[in-house]
């Protein structure tokens, strides 16, 4: 039988979300029913919210989360009821060209629920992301359930689903950030946070993050940045050369998905660096004119990442480990608890730059 449960519905471009009822369908084969504890709110969700991903409205938005298997298809044996599981949006089919060719993490063809979860008019709802987990209970792929520890706590596990994962995965895995690297972070949100995280993980020794919020530079401060920039008043570029020895940084991120920050992180890296773009920009953005000499000249390797180039199933366990054992401080990123009557403050408060990640509780 159908469940009727609460969901964030986002129905027209730049409308206000509203909380609304959700028809949840018993989960069908290669599916699975997961009982949403928690759910961060991510920029992504908003650029849904305002038309900048697809035209698909209506949307159900969330897809930072962590709960519970509630009930499985009669195929699934990869997770059972009761099951602590982080949600992802990369179940590799292990079948297209890409996972054919050993490159699991680009896989073409990522599994999602086949059924629709719907209004209780019947219009069907586009998940964010193939998630929408800012609801009591949601309907994804068996492998979009990827079990991790239970000892984690919701709020935390549950933000490795998106922003947290693109942004350590962005230097650990897109930048192959490695011991005595000098790494620079343009953007401080959840993601740019996640990558400082990622690179100090990695031995990188200069970790230099930039924002224009004082806010986001102390916060990076605090989880081990090296130097920070403030860009609303410094000429990040030129900052980022005296401190690298009038080199550059040899993995810049972009995490914020703008094209002049793009030309920055192009320009402030050392040569044969590498630049990764992780923030996502809208379609009306195109490339900085970057003349193809310095393209050349400069070497090395611009590199966008897709979800930090990561693969659930191997990463989400080690994060919680670490998360577990005192070494990546997921904590840092729970900003504050909120319900689900709360998303569009939420949003609100991203924009106004005071939060790393406000998680809706449920
Ligand atoms: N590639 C992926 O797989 C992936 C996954 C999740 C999110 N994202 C994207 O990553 C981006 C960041 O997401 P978030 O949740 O951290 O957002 P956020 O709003 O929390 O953070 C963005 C940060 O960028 C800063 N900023 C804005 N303009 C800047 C500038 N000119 N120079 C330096 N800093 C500037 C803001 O002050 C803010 O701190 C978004 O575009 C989001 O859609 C990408
Ligand atoms: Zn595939
Ligand atoms: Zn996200």
């Amino acid at each position: 039988m159908a469940q009727t449960v609460r969901g964030v519905v986002a129905t027209g471009p730049g409308e206000a979300v509203t909380v609304t009822d959700v028809v949840v369908p018993d989960p069908g084969p290669g599916e699975v029913l997961v009982a949403v504890e928690a759910c961060g709110v991510c920029h992504t969700d908003l650029h849904y919210r305002e038309g900048g991903i697809t035209d698909d409205f209506p949307f159900l938005l969330g897809h930072e989360a962590a709960g519970r298997i509630e009930a499985v298809g009669p195929d699934v044996t990869s997770v059972s009821p009761g099951d602590f599981v982080v949600l992802n949006w990369r179940a590799v089919c292990g079948t297209c060209r890409s996972c054919r060719r050993g490159r699991p993490q680009y896989c073409f063809a990522t599994h999602n629920a086949t059924q629709k979860m719907t209004l209780t008019d019947g219009t069907e709802l586009t998940p964010a992301l193939g998630i929408g987990a800012f609801a009591d209970k949601t309907l994804v792929a068996a492998g979009q359930a990827t079990r991790v520890d239970p000892a984690a706590r919701p709020e935390a596990a549950g933000l490795l689903g998106c922003g947290v994962m693109a942004g350590y995965g962005a230097a650990v895995h897109t930048g192959g950030v490695g011991p005595g690297d000098s790494v620079a972070v343009f953007g401080c949100g959840g993601v740019g946070a996640a990558a400082v995280a990622g690179a100090l993980n990695a031995g990188a020794t200069t970790v230099i993050a930039v924002d224009l919020d004082a806010r986001k530079l102390e916060w990076a401060r605090a989880q081990g940045a090296t130097h920070t920039v403030d860009a609303s008043n410094e000429d990040p570029v030129a900052r980022i050369r005296e401190i690298t020895d009038g080199h550059g940084a040899d993995v810049c991120i972009e995490a914020v998905g703008r094209p002049e920050v793009l030309e920055q992180a192009f320009y402030a890296r050392d040569l044969a660096g590498t630049v990764v773009q992780v923030g996502v920009p809208t379609p009306d953005m195109a490339m900085p004119d970057i003349p193809m000499i310095e393209f050349f000249g400069r070497g090395g390797a611009l590199k966008p990442s897709w979800y930090g180039d990561c693969l659930p199933e191997r990463d989400f366990p080690t994060l919680v480990d670490l998360y577990l054992a005192g070494r990546f401080d997921l904590d840092h990123f729970v900003s504050e608890t909120i319900t689900l009557d709360e998303v569009e403050e939420a949003f609100a408060r991203m924009q106004r730059g005071e939060v790393l990640r406000s998680v809706v509780v449920l």
